[in-house]
């Protein structure tokens, strides 16, 4: 009962955990699982359009890159469960957040058996259709640079995601929406999405390689861009030339590719939405709408 006296009801969200789904405050994990020990798992976050997997193919092969870096093996037919716990949870436009840990073992010890049985997790949540929404609907980002603390091997998808979620938290308190970080002088990625920015009409986005996560949407942005004539291409980007861009964008799968408009206080060019921007940003949503119209 509400406090009007009314029945409210609360719609429980299905999830899978190791081959069933049930809802979710039915699943339960172990306190010895190693996802929540050490973090040792890895994840991805694939978005669903009118209940069709978004560069499905990419997201999996980056699953069994990840699993493969860290020697976990779960043999699961990743594309019929997640299809069907989109369709459980309604269809339409959801973003799917899928985690696999190596397990528990009943206790805790750094040292792990090969054998162990991973966990499997994986729930929905609610994505924006920028499709339907449009250019206008999307708000420019401020952002801050701060320093890249995270381990050696950033092309893993794994969940110890300490320094990013802390580069969040400190964007947050700034009053901005981004942390843009730094390693050694270059820049490499925000805390949960990949950068671009643009020179001249040129595209340049850091160097991939263990540093960063080889994100699926900055990969179909460099096809788009090759398929209409748009230069894009890998580069050194210092702090300096950060600033000086024409524009700055930043690319997830739950972000789609979003426009920078300020970083550390100072605007990108004039602060607005570039127009490059504008234009990769029709040519992403027309890709999804004629992808999810066959
Ligand atoms: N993050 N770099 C980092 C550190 C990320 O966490 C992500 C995605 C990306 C972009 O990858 P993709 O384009 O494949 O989504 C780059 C997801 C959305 C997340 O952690 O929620």
């Amino acid at each position: 009962m509400d406090e009007s006296g009314h029945l409210s009801l609360i719609k429980m969200k299905t999830v899978f955990l190791n081959g069933e789904y049930i809802a979710e405050d039915q699943a339960q994990v172990s306190v010895f699982d190693r996802g929540f020990l050490f973090g040792d798992s890895v994840y991805e976050v694939i978005p669903f359009y009118q209940g069709v997997g978004f560069r499905l193919d990419e997201h999996l092969q980056r699953l069994a890159y990840s699993l493969e870096a860290i020697q976990i093996v779960a043999d699961y037919d990743w594309s019929a469960i997640l299809t069907r716990l989109v369709d459980l949870n309604g269809g339409g436009n959801l973003s799917v957040y899928l985690q696999i840990s190596r397990g528990s073992a009943g206790r805790r010890s750094h040292i792990y058996d090969a054998n162990m049985i991973p966990t499997v997790f994986a729930c929905c949540n609610p994505i924006k259709d920028i499709y339907d929404a449009g250019p206008d609907s999307i708000a420019g980002v401020r952002a801050m640079v701060t320093d890249d603390l995270r381990w050696g091997r950033c092309d893993i998808k794994s969940t110890g995601l300490l320094p990013n979620i802390l580069v969040m938290q400190q964007a947050k308190q700034a009053g901005v929406q981004e942390g843009l970080m730094m390693r050694d002088g270059l820049l490499t990625e925000g805390a949960s999405c990949n950068v671009m920015l643009v020179e001249k009409g040129v595209i340049y986005t850091p160097r991939g390689g263990a540093e960063i996560l080889g994100g699926t949407t900055r990969e179909l942005i460099r096809e788009l861009a090759a398929n209409n004539g748009i230069v894009m291409q890998e580069a050194d980007i210092d702090y300096a030339r950060l600033l000086a861009a024409d524009e700055v964008w930043l690319s997830s799968s739950t972000r789609a590719v979003v426009p920078v408009i300020e970083i550390d206080g100072q605007p990108v060019a004039d602060g607005k939405k570039g127009p490059l921007w504008a234009q990769m940003f029709e040519l992403f949503t027309r890709y999804q709408n004629d992808l999810m119209n066959g």
